[in-house]
């Protein structure tokens, strides 16, 4: 193969295998926009339970998805499993387009979400495993940028495809659009996950050592640094399997803490209160329903952007120092604008409304570039081989329950917190949440400190071999059991 050749084929595997990231980021976006004719077409009262759940639904499917793909991935492999993610993305768009009534929309939704789980533990863990380490970073913010193009394709089809936008579609068919039209990428997915190569880490697990050492040279075609880590995969894939136990024991404790950590911060951060709720946060700051939604499409283009800048730095940047600089700009965005919007009710007028668009944008710019992309890869790259899916899985079903309670809890917080008589009285209840949101931003600086390790630059096996002596020094055999019968502290 010549070296163009190769070339061409390595950004085939890594386009395709993030691919999942867009159905992920299209299909929890598109349903803001899709609600307001849905509650409409299928009789379904605003803000009652059933319409809330047209949107929990998803984020339930996708706890769901991500606890069943872990113990699947380590034993069935990554490619046939993101095949499976496709078929039932594709699947899940159709019935929610097609949808004649309420159940069946649901339905489909928990079903979209259980692909969108499975997609966020199984792509991590898939390009991780696939890329060379001095890459390793890079690559995987590519999941994190397909997730932000797809959220900017749900808001670009929500305008589109209402009834003012440019197709002039009924209100009782645009919507149908918005969710149906998830299929095709879903269907591109499948077919060009067909031509993906397996994990060069699973295969070895699966005594097919050839075919790892083609897809090895597949991505790098320095001979010598292949040989050299396909000697280190051999070694660590000797270790049998392992399961919940392994999971649990001494020896993957550190990155299970760090794992958990991670997936917990970046959800109650606020990310994703603050991207669905920009537009009501701008109208909130005095500006006009159309400047709302016109600006909600720059922050989708802004987002990708940033994290294709992302994915430029994040191997010249160490993860941790990447993760404590976003926190503090995440932090200070959100403070400035709690203090902007608070400031406003006492008539900060045309200055404090800026300030409050630009903090808020460079919110989103700071979660886009560390801890949007960070997260996820860390927590591929973090867990053993023997129990890299699994881990991930767990990594993942924490950070989708940590969602789910962010956005399940935020319209309460907010009735609970907004003044019942004031101007702006939205306004200033987001204000408040928003600090909260902001102190913990601080919180995770101390997490990351004390309980994070640096994986950026280093290969896999590395990362692997130092949990295990380091269990070793702390009196656990290689597989977590203690060495002696004497109890053994922490
Ligand atoms: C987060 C999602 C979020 C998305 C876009 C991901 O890294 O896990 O919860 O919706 O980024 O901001």
């Amino acid at each position: 193969m010549t070296n163009t050749g190769r070339h061409m084929s390595t950004k085939f595997i890594y386009f395709f295998g993030a691919l999942g990231g867009l159905l992920f980021g299209y299909d929890t976006g598109v349903i803001s926009g899709a609600m307001l004719f849905i509650n409409k077409e299928l009789n379904i009262a605003a803000g009652s339970f059933a319409n809330g759940f047209i949107t929990a639904s998803v984020l339930l499917g996708a706890i769901l998805g991500a606890a069943i793909i872990g113990p699947l991935s380590d034993r069935l492999g990554r490619k046939k499993l993101l095949l499976t993610a496709a078929v039932i993305f594709f699947v899940g768009a159709m019935g929610s387009g097609f949808a004649p009534e309420y159940y069946v929309l649901v339905s489909s939704r928990i079903l979209l979400g259980v692909a969108v789980g499975a997609a966020s533990a199984l792509i991590p863990t898939y390009l991780a495993e696939l890329a060379p380490a001095e890459k390793r970073g890079g690559i995987g913010t590519l999941f994190q940028l397909m997730i932000m193009t797809g959220i900017f394709l749900a808001y670009v089809s929500n305008e589109w495809l209402s009834p003012q936008g440019m197709f002039g579609l009924s209100s009782a068919v645009g919507w149908r659009w918005m969710l149906g039209l998830a299929a095709v990428p879903a269907a591109i997915l499948f077919f060009g996950g067909l031509f993906l190569p397996e994990s060069p880490r699973f295969l070895v697990k699966k005594g097919q050592v050839d075919e790892a050492h083609k897809v090895l040279l597949q991505i790098n075609p320095n001979e010598k640094a292949v040989e050299e880590e396909l000697h280190d995969i051999k070694l660590q894939a000797q270790i049998p399997s392992g399961g919940f136990k392994e999971l649990f024991g001494h020896m993957s404790r550190p990155v299970l803490i760090m794992a958990i950590g991670l997936a917990i911060f970046q959800q109650v951060m606020g990310c994703n209160t603050v991207l669905y709720y920009a537009p009501t946060i701008f109208i909130s700051a005095g500006f006009s329903e159309h400047f709302a939604l016109q600006s909600h499409i720059i922050i989708g283009i802004f987002n990708v952007v940033v994290t294709a800048i992302a994915v430029m730095i994040m191997d010249k940047i160490d993860r941790k120092k990447m993760l404590t600089f976003g926190a503090i700009g995440m932090g200070v965005s959100l403070f400035v604008m709690s203090a902007a919007m608070l400031v406003l009710k006492a008539g900060g007028g045309n200055l404090g409304s800026w300030i409050c668009v630009i903090a808020l944008t460079l919110y989103i710019a700071f979660f886009s570039a560390t801890w949007g992309p960070v997260m996820w890869v860390m927590i591929g790259e973090a867990f053993p081989l023997n129990i890299r899916g699994l881990g991930n899985s767990f990594g993942a079903v924490v950070n989708w329950t940590a969602n789910f309670a962010v956005s399940q809890s935020f319209p309460m917080l907010l009735i609970a917190f907004t003044p019942a008589h004031a101007a702006n009285a939205e306004g200033q209840g987001i204000a408040k949440l928003f600090l909260i949101y902001g102190a913990l931003c601080f919180a995770a600086i101390w997490f990351i400190a004390k309980y994070t390790i640096e994986t950026r630059n280093r290969s896999l096996e590395s990362i692997e071999a130092d949990l295990r002596s380091q269990a070793h020094a702390k009196g656990y055999t290689e597989e977590g059991e203690p060495t002696s019968t004497k109890p053994l502290s922490n």
